[in-house]
């Protein structure tokens, strides 16, 4: 598994993600007020690995006495979707200031037990020779390790029930043409890189067997906010008759939230799909730019938790 993630507890260090695959460059972070700055700008991103670094930044401020109240309202706003990240420092909340740390290192540690978990129950839903359809980033890079949806095509993989990764280029932020297809080709797992646009025909031809996607905010009823795209690919796969899954870790579950229509969706910078980088290619026009998208639970085939296969309960509206 990659590395991407390290904390010294009076520091933490991430693998800067914006700048993958080409160059390898790592982001020091020493104070909650960095590591919220790291999460805005997509240093660290993907839910379960924000609720990571989170923490981390939690117990950073607690190792230099800072106030609390201030760290804990910093970190909360560096990015509104991912309920990880609120359940993360309720966590850290919950032990006192000198075991921060140990609990930082904890939820680390037990992610990628649950991510491995999610792998192996998810793997046995697919059939032999499974061809997938994957979107966004979900491995190794955005959780503390494993991944939750590349985690059940790495446990796959390992049991020789994969045939082929269909990667979702993911626009405009390019997670997946730029760091999915990167984990599995240092895993040397079969994939394919495409554009977005492609799944349509892909699923009308037969040459999809499951789709795989992560969470950032499940509600109670359900309902799921992930990567933008996500809820296009469910409506595709219904009509294919394409089995549809989301990789949950409980984590992601927020049971405070009736349905989808509460879940505050990101809106992020314009910038991001003017261009990329230093290449603009629309510098004036008007752009709207949600992060995510929310797909309705009838749409959902099944959500793999680390506890087995979780269904909303009938009564949640
Ligand atoms: O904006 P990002 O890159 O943080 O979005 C990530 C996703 O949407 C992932 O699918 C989700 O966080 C699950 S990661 C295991």
């Amino acid at each position: 598994m990659l590395e991407h993630l390290r904390f010294t507890g009076s520091a933490l260090e991430l693998l800067d993600q914006r700048l993958l695959p080409a160059t390898e460059r790592w982001v020091v972070c020493r104070t909650a007020e960095d590591v919220a700055h790291a999460i805005t700008d997509m240093v660290v991103r993907g839910a379960p690995a924000i609720g990571v670094a989170a923490a981390c930044g939690l117990a950073l401020a607690a190792a230099r006495g800072d106030d609390l109240e201030r760290a804990t309202e910093v970190l909360l706003a560096s990015r509104p979707t991912a309920v990880n990240l609120r359940w993360a420092i309720e966590r850290l909340r919950a032990v006192h200031r000198g075991a921060m740390a140990d609990e930082a290192r904890r939820i680390h540690d037990e992610d990628i037990a649950i991510n491995q978990a999610i792998g192996d129950c998810g793997a046995a839903l697919l059939p032999e020779g499974a061809r997938v359809y994957h979107h966004c980033n979900t491995g190794t890079l955005a959780t503390g390790g494993w991944g939750t949806a590349l985690g059940i095509v790495r446990s796959a993989h390992r049991d020789g029930r994969l045939a082929h990764v269909w990667v979702g280029e993911t626009r405009p932020y390019l997670q997946g043409a730029r760091l999915t297809a990167y984990e599995l080709l240092v895993e040397r797992i079969p994939c394919t890189l495409i554009a977005d646009s492609v799944a349509a025909s892909l699923m009308a031809a037969g040459r999809v067997d499951a789709v795989l996607v992560g969470c950032d905010r499940v509600a109670a009823n359900g309902d799921t906010a992930n990567k933008i795209g996500t809820l296009g690919l469910a409506v595709l796969a219904a009509h294919y008759g394409v089995p549809f899954y989301v990789a949950m870790p409980l984590s992601t579950l927020d049971a405070r939230c009736p349905t989808g229509a509460q879940i505050p969706i990101e809106e992020r910078d314009a910038a991001e799909v003017r261009g990329h980088r230093d290449l603009v290619w629309a510098a004036d026009v008007p752009v709207f730019n949600p992060a995510f998208d929310v797909t309705p639970a009838a749409l959902i085939t099944a959500w793999v938790t680390e506890a087995g296969l979780w269904q909303p309960s009938p009564d949640a509206t």
